[in-house]
């Protein structure tokens, strides 16, 4: 059966000793065994963090990794070196690498199969933006991208595969899809993801819910029968409120 999961961005936030602080903070907290919780610092936090995590349940993820495996490639960083810090898990195809740094699907693409082969798992994300939503065009928006980031990818891939739909117009605006719209995509995703895969491999996915979840709303989100839990940008960076949510299921 899916997990449930709780994985917090940190994005472009957060210097190693603000992050360590940030992890002690949450390592005095305990969550269920029923429970997976995520922490996705910065590149240069990733060392640190896996060290202070040794000895938790709690996972790391990466926020990207490079779309070529190796070489001269100034200023990437390769999932081989993500999987040696001891992280688990990367995020991929995240809205704000798509609007501010042009990843397309065919460069997630790469990356899931690059993260993949280097023995990550790995958390796709997928959402519409604004105009997409008001012109009803949301899940065409996002069952295309699907397709395009799941190009070759093997049922057995799949095992290794968290989807996060993110509405574009969510993300840091205070303004949450309401639990019905939540649900409404997360199904959609799911059936995408059946007939392409078939009933037990959709089944078996986590499919995260992004967008200003908070301790306020979080319950109600993770309510909701194909809403496997949270991918969480500013509530992560405040320890109580990222443990509230995790404990919203
Ligand atoms: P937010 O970000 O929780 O700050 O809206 C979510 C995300 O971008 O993953």
């Amino acid at each position: 059966m899916r997990k449930n999961i709780v994985a917090g961005n940190w994005k472009m936030n957060m210097t190693i000793p603000e992050g360590e602080n940030l992890i002690n903070e949450i390592l005095k907290e305990s969550i269920s065994n029923q429970t997976i919780l995520i922490v996705a610092p910065p590149y240069p936090n990733l060392v640190t963090t896996s060290l202070l995590l040794k000895n938790s349940k709690i996972k790391l993820a990466a926020q990207n990794c490079a779309d070529k495996d190796k070489g001269a490639f100034t200023g990437e960083v390769s999932a081989s070196m993500i999987k040696s810090t001891g992280a688990e898990y990367v995020i991929l195809g995240h809205s704000e690498r798509r609007a501010y740094y042009n990843e397309t699907d065919q460069i997630i693409n790469s990356k899931i199969k690059l993260a993949l082969k280097a023995g990550l798992k790995t958390i796709v994300c997928c959402g519409e933006v604004l105009s997409e939503r008001e012109s009803n065009k949301h899940f065409d928006v996002v069952s295309k991208q699907l397709k395009g980031m799941f190009d070759g990818i093997t049922p057995t891939d799949f095992e290794n595969i968290i989807i996060a739909y993110e509405p574009v117009w969510a993300i840091g605006t205070g303004k949450t899809a309401t639990s019905d719209q939540a649900q409404e995509m997360h199904k959609f995703i799911r059936e995408n993801i059946k007939s392409a895969y078939g009933n037990e491999i959709a089944e078996n996915t986590s499919i995260l819910y992004g967008g200003s979840c908070k301790p306020s709303n979080a319950k109600e989100l993770f309510n909701n029968a194909d809403v496997d839990g949270g991918l969480i940008g500013g509530a992560s960076l405040v320890a109580k409120e990222f443990i509230e949510i995790a404990k919203s299921f």
